[in-house]
């Protein structure tokens, strides 16, 4: 790897959060700050660690730019930066993957082939973390995103999503019966009596997971690999997301993996492109 300085830093904004990366006493260190709150991201750059070199990544990335002196920022892009920073991450843990799928669940969701150092992106949905966030919101009036997973945790799903045995009742189904018929099918059946907030967003988690994970097994048959690597700032702290994907992931006999950081890639990608 190479040598991080002190005066460096990566920051990549995206469509909800702005995440920076810079190395101080030869460790890592992050920041998250909300994508809203740009200009205040890039003043707390400056306070903190002046004078250094800023490598910018992400949609906001020019916006971003702008707040700096031209010569100071630089702007790597997007994919690149997420694929080396996930490389980086990957390269501390035992027995990396050689190539693997790498699904990034961001405000959206964009998913990737990942070999040695090149990345082919295959594709996304649009369901991604701020498909969580919105729903929940509309659906519980919840828009806090820990509040939301601490309330999930506690919910129900089997209140809300159709399994395919409850299509099946009292016959033999073609595939396992526990597998999700239908997410969130119960309730146009008026079956979903005494729904609660906490089952209606564990229900949405769910959705989101088993959606991304799903996309994700895809990819992963079309490119002849069975490692997922999961990254995006919807899986920190977010155990339910993290049990909903890594489990449909394992019955599809593919292998996920949660890289600790993964939220930072892109910083990290971007920091380590930074030139001093
Ligand atoms: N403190 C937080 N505030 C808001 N959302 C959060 C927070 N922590 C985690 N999240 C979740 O993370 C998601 C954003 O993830 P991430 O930071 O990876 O995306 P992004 O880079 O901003 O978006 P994109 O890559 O699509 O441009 C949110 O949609 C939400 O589900
Ligand atoms: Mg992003």
């Amino acid at each position: 790897m190479r040598e991080m300085s002190l005066n460096r830093v990566g920051i990549d904004a995206g469509g909800t959060l702005v995440k920076v990366a810079y190395s101080r006493d030869g460790e890592l260190h992050y920041r998250k700050f909300p994508s809203r709150y740009l200009a205040e991201a890039a003043a707390w750059v400056k306070e903190y660690v002046p004078e250094a070199a800023v490598c910018a990544t992400g949609g906001k990335a020019e916006w971003l730019q702008s707040m700096f002196a031209p010569e100071q920022c630089s702007i790597l892009p997007e994919f690149t930066a997420t694929c080396s920073g996930v490389q980086h991450l990957l390269s501390l843990t035992k027995n990396p993957p050689e190539s693997y799928i790498l699904t990034n669940v961001g405000t959206g969701t964009s998913i990737h082939y990942v070999e040695k150092d090149t990345q082919i992106r295959i594709g996304g949905t649009g369901v991604g973390g701020g498909t969580m966030m919105g729903l929940a919101a509309l659906l519980t009036g919840v828009d806090d995103f820990s509040q939301m997973v601490e309330a999930a945790a506690k919910g129900k799903r089997s209140i809300v999503d159709l399994l395919v045995q409850d299509i099946y009742e009292g016959s033999t189904p073609p595939i396992i019966g526990d597998l999700t018929a239908s997410n969130f099918g119960k309730i146009p059946l008026g079956k979903g009596d005494g729904v609660s907030r906490e089952d209606m967003l564990a229900a949405v988690v769910g959705l989101v997971g088993e959606t991304v994970a799903t996309t994700s097994i895809f990819a992963s048959g079309q490119y002849g690999t069975s490692d997922i690597v999961y990254i995006g700032s919807t899986f920190a702290d977010n155990p339910v997301l993290q049990e909903a994907v890594a489990g449909y992931t394992r019955f599809k006999e593919a292998n996920p993996l949660f890289v600790e950081h993964g939220e930072y890639s892109g910083a990290i990608g971007a920091l380590l492109a930074c030139q001093s």
